[in-house]
């Protein structure tokens, strides 16, 4: 492994400018799963371009897809053409498929591959075997695949031998997860029947959307739970798809120049799936000034652009719904709570220690380090902001960041509030979902 790149963040005067954040992580990931399973060729626009996506693509071509990139990257955005023989047609891959850092690759493929009668070992870093499988090895193995994973089966690496057709299953996720629901989905995909998944709280629905946009029947409605309802057997179709820029990146700059006294930030052509941007409706809960312009476009993702003033933030209080629907948004949200008048109090974040780190111990470890008020009780957070601190009570300090790419670009953005330096101990797991950021941070804070 590279040793780590520290980073300095220094305190920023003005933040202002114009970007077009990376395109969208989850949608990335499912256009090229879903093009690697329909036969035939799909252009997949302004994808991402960073590691989790790639580790994605590298899957898939072990298993026997082309993927091309087409063009150089531009911040953070790639166009690739996947060219697949279909599912039926993938071979049998002769190495661990090796999904790096990412639970979105490992659990969706997991999906996949319950369903394609082939034998495949899926395996990450360090960081994805701390994370759990068994809420995807229960369901899929009800539905008739065999899984077995490490300790006792509750983590990486995950061997999946898969089989068709799979039984039909209702699933209940335990937890609000997109990445359970879409590995039943895909599972479902190679079932007889029909399969239903039913949740609590609605989790992001792309992997719906976009299924039903290569012509499977999959129907959402609400009815004691969110219900989502696909046909089994189905065949997936290709097609061509322009990935808007992903809104949990979008996010960094929305707190950033929120907080900020001096901020104007425009963010281009930004993902707004309600499903996704519940982070624009709590920071406007907070009281910031956010623009919404939509933009008009034949995509079955909604986009827009969005331009967030300096705003006075005041506190608010999030229940485990709320959590559950900005869940990579939590620790960005966390440095505005620190910037805003009053007592932010967070209710049943438990899920946030099952991502790239236990992001409840990071978040409050990095933020009480530069100053913030942080307690922990629990699944708990309650954030006493500062807003009429100077520089809101933070300090430029050493964090941690615990190599989690959404503690790294918080840190980072503290850093441009907070007086002095920060110095960030590894600056290079922000590519892991927006490569390019630390270029755009000097863009708007030069
Ligand atoms: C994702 C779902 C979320 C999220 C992750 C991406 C997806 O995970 O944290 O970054 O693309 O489905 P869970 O659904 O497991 O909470």
């Amino acid at each position: 492994m590279d040793a780590p790149s520290p980073a300095v963040v220094r305190h920023a005067a003005r933040l202002r400018g114009s970007l077009r954040v990376p395109g969208d992580k989850s949608i990335t990931h499912r256009a090229l799963i879903l093009a690697a399973i329909a036969e035939g060729e799909s252009r997949i626009w302004d994808g991402s371009d960073g590691f989790d996506c790639n580790s994605t693509a590298r899957a898939l071509a072990a298993l026997g897809v082309e993927i091309e990139r087409r063009g150089p990257p531009e911040s953070g955005r790639v166009d690739r053409v996947v060219r697949s023989p279909g599912r039926g047609g993938w071979r049998e891959p002769d190495e661990v498929l090796d999904a790096g850092n990412s639970g979105t690759t490992l659990r969706l493929l997991a999906g996949v591959l319950a369903g394609t009668p082939m034998r495949a070992v899926l395996d990450g870093d360090d960081s994805l075997r701390r994370r759990p499988v068994a809420r995807i090895i229960e369901p899929l193995r009800r539905m008739g695949a065999t899984l077995h994973a490490r300790a006792a089966d509750t983590l990486p690496p995950l061997t999946v031998i898969g089989r068709s057709p799979l039984a039909a299953i209702v699933h209940r996720p335990t937890v609000p997860s997109a990445q359970v629901k879409s590995a039943v989905l895909l599972a479902g995909l190679s079932a007889r029947g029909t399969v239903e998944v039913r949740e609590a709280v609605a989790t992001r629905d792309h992997t719906e959307r976009m299924l039903r946009d290569r012509g499977v029947d999959v129907r959402s409605f609400a009815d004691v739970d969110w219900v989502v309802r696909m046909e089994g057997g189905a065949t997936v179709q290709p097609r061509d798809e322009r990935v808007p820029g992903d809104v949990s990146a979008a996010a960094f700059w929305l707190v950033a120049g929120a907080a900020h006294p001096d901020a104007e930030l425009t963010l281009e052509c930004v993902g707004l799936n309600p499903s996704r941007r519940s982070i624009v409706e709590l920071l406007r809960r907070m009281g910031a000034d956010i623009l919404v312009e939509p933009l008009a476009t034949d995509a079955s993702e909604p986009a827009g652009s969005l331009t967030v003033r300096s705003s006075e933030l005041r506190a608010i209080e999030l229940d485990a719904a709320d959590v559950a629907r900005a869940i990579d948004e939590i620790p960005a949200l966390c440095l505005a709570a620190a910037c805003a008048e009053g007592t932010t109090r967070i209710h049943g974040a438990g899920e946030l220690r099952n991502k790239e780190s236990d992001r409840i111990g990071g978040i409050a470890e990095g933020l009480a380090a530069l100053g913030a008020r942080v307690a922990v009780e629990g699944d708990d957070l309650a954030i006493e902001g500062r807003a009429r601190g100077p520089h809101f009570g933070l300090t430029g300090a050493s964090v941690r960041t615990l190599g989690d790419h959404r503690l790294a670009m918080t840190f980072a953005v503290a850093g441009l509030l907070a007086d002095g330096e920060t110095t960030l101990d590894d600056a290079d797991s922000a590519a892991v979902s927006y490569p390019g950021f630390f270029t755009d941070l000097e863009r708007v804070s030069a």
